[in-house]
């Protein structure tokens, strides 16, 4: 499963990119909302950062299936290579879909995904992530977790190239129940990257074998003091 950062705040992006193995960045209208100004300037400073190795994940926000194609030929042209272009999986989405991959290359993520026939529709339409909103969906009082497992199995049954990139989260957990069942991807707050590998005993562990190394060595001492 790999792990995207869900937000747009480049000094967050940097600080956890340099900590863990980080695949991309994805945003939506809400998260750029936050930075404000030209999306342009923060999506092109994101996208500076972190390479065009990474993926980047746009979306676009027009409402008729002509208009969404050509604002994904617009970001993609801005943003360059190995960037998504979230498109949500309603009806002028699903035409925009066929629009794009049957005119150019790019790269689609089908979005706002709350049940698994928008998944398998995005799917069939050439999407290659498709996003089910897992905590949304929670509090909708339906099962996030199973929605995304769903997925994924109409995925593997029917041999669809389209892979999971489970969003909206509230918790560590949710992370790990996908993690287990091996969804293709999870895009993340900072706040739950981080939370991850967050647990008193972790520290308390490291605290105690340095406290012990010091002890014998001297404080401040590593293996690099020693031959
Ligand atoms: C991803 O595609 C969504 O934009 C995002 O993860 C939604 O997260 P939220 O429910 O925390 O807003």
């Amino acid at each position: 499963m790999k792990l995207l950062i869900d937000d747009a705040h480049l000094d967050e992006i940097k600080k956890l990119c340099d900590l863990y193995p980080v695949a991309g960045v994805t945003t939506n209208p809400t998260i750029l909302s936050k930075i404000g100004g030209n999306p342009f300037d923060t999506l092109k400073a994101i996208r500076g950062f972190i390479g065009e190795e990474a993926e980047l994940h746009v979306q676009a926000v027009s409402r008729r299936a002509e208009d969404i194609a050509a604002e994904a030929k617009h970001i993609v042209n801005i943003l360059g290579a190995n960037t998504y272009v979230k498109i949500p999986a309603v009806p002028e989405g699903f035409k925009a879909m066929k629009i794009l991959v049957d005119t150019s290359e790019i790269l689609i993520t089908a979005t706002a995904i709350y049940t698994p026939m928008q998944a398998y529709i995005a799917g069939l339409c050439g999407a290659s992530y498709a996003a089910p909103y897992v905590n949304r969906i929670d509090n909708m009082g339906f099962d996030g977790i199973r929605v995304a497992q769903e997925i994924q199995k109409i995925f593997n049954a029917n041999r669809m190239e389209t892979e999971v990139i489970a969003a909206s989260f509230k918790n560590s957990q949710q992370v790990l129940e996908l993690c287990k069942c091996g969804i293709g991807a999870a895009t993340v707050s900072p706040e739950i990257l981080s939370a991850l590998v967050k647990n008193s005993a972790i520290d308390d562990a490291v605290d105690k074998f340095i406290a012990d190394f010091e002890g014998f060595a001297g404080v401040g001492k590593t293996m690099c003091d020693f031959r």
